[in-house]
């Protein structure tokens, strides 16, 4: 056997394999247990001792050779793909940014948004709560003393553990809470709306465990149910941005205003959603309950520390998430926090899109 031609050949093969599966099928072949120069080396034992001294540094040489061989062309092979990759991915900086701007703002966020601007021009301040609440602030408060039967309805996510006062500790359950804070903590008179998240153990396709509120609360003096009804009209004509808004009012019953209204609006379906505008009992219309509110109750203002002989007010409440449906037509709660960028990206709102109320409170971009 002519070793000197199996080396070159070896060698040339090596040179040519062009990427790294040749290289190691190659290595095999040559250097594997069962490889041509592996097989080489078995021979030497057979050989006389002078034959021996010859061809032994020759066929080690021979190995040594195509192993070095085989481990530069598979360095060569993998810089050349590494090389290929960081190519590929480079990143031009002074390419000029993307025509469409990537992210939008979720539906929720901007009807917040929307619902601050039209309260900031009749005056009002955005006011906070904690989410995670006690049950005095949440219930209590606001009319609601233990064993109330309103307490049953609300669903409440409890936690294990009372804080430092002995109250029991829940996820606020409404954005009412806040109307108790901002008192004891303002004072009167007040005027302020409190949008935030809220939690009840309850799901389907309208309910989701969290979703959310806002809260209006009025404190001042001489306050009456015609400053209700102006005021919600107004707000609602504004968000809506049509004039032909028809408000109805019901008595209804909450703990934490006497009397108590309930708001329907009048809508009709077209295309298949409902379009709020005119009266619920003009023909091909109906009525839809979208708020609830009513006189702030005696005892909540006294709970607010205030002396209810000398400060009235009105409040309400109402679903942001079904304020965001209505005005913009979607129709399941649940894709609002699945987070599907194909929604997000339909409904969702251009970070330019800043509410005002010169410019349009809601013109989606
Ligand atoms: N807190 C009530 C709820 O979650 C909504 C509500 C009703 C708020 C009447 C009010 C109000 O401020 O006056 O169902």
């Amino acid at each position: 056997m002519d070793h000197a031609v199996t080396g070159q050949e070896a060698l040339s093969r090596i040179a040519l394999a062009d990427d790294l599966d040749t290289v190691e099928a190659l290595r095999v072949e040559f250097l594997g247990k069962q490889g041509s120069i592996s097989g080489l080396l078995k021979t030497l034992g057979k050989l006389d001792p002078e034959a021996r001294k010859l061809e032994g540094p020759r066929i080690h040489a021979l190995r040594e050779s195509v192993s070095e061989a085989l481990a530069a062309r598979k360095t060569a092979l993998e810089t050349a793909a590494l090389d290929a990759r960081l190519a590929a991915e480079t990143i031009d900086l002074s390419l000029p940014a993307p025509a469409t701007a990537r992210g939008v703002v979720h539906p929720i966020s901007q009807v917040m948004d929307e619902l601050a601007e039209v309260f900031a021009d009749l005056g009002f301040a955005v006011a906070t709560g904690p989410e995670i609440e006690d049950d005095w602030h949440n219930f209590t408060a606001l009319n609601m003393p233990e064993s109330h039967p309103a307490r049953a309805m609300h669903d409440t996510f409890y936690f294990p553990d009372h804080n430092d006062d002995g109250r029991e500790m829940l996820l606020r359950t409404h954005t009412s809470p806040v109307q108790i804070r901002t008192m004891l903590k303002d004072g009167a008179p007040l005027r302020v709306i409190a949008p935030g998240r809220v939690y009840r153990s309850d799901s389907d396709a309208t309910h989701t465990p969290m979703f959310h509120q806002i809260e209006g609360l009025v404190i001042d003096k001489g306050i009456h149910l015609g400053h209700l009804k102006w005021t919600l009209e107004t707000f609602l004509k504004a968000f809506f941005e049509r004039d032909d808004i028809v408000l109805r009012l019901r008595p209804s019953y909450f703990p934490f205003t006497e009397p108590s209204v309930e708001v329907d609006v009048g809508y009709a379906n077209e295309g298949g959603r409902r379009v709020v505008g005119g009266s619920g009992d003009a023909p091909g219309h109906a009525w839809m309950e979208v708020l609830g509110s009513g006189m702030v109750n005696r005892r909540v203002i006294e709970a607010g520390g205030l002396d209810p002989d000398e400060w009235q007010g009105f409040a309400f409440g109402t679903g942001v998430d079904r304020l965001a449906m209505l005005k913009y037509g979607m129709d399941d709660l649940r894709a609002f926090f699945d987070g599907d960028v194909r929604w997000l990206s339909h409904y969702g709102f251009s970070a330019l899109d800043v509410p005002t109320l010169s410019g349009g409170v809601g013109t989606p971009a």
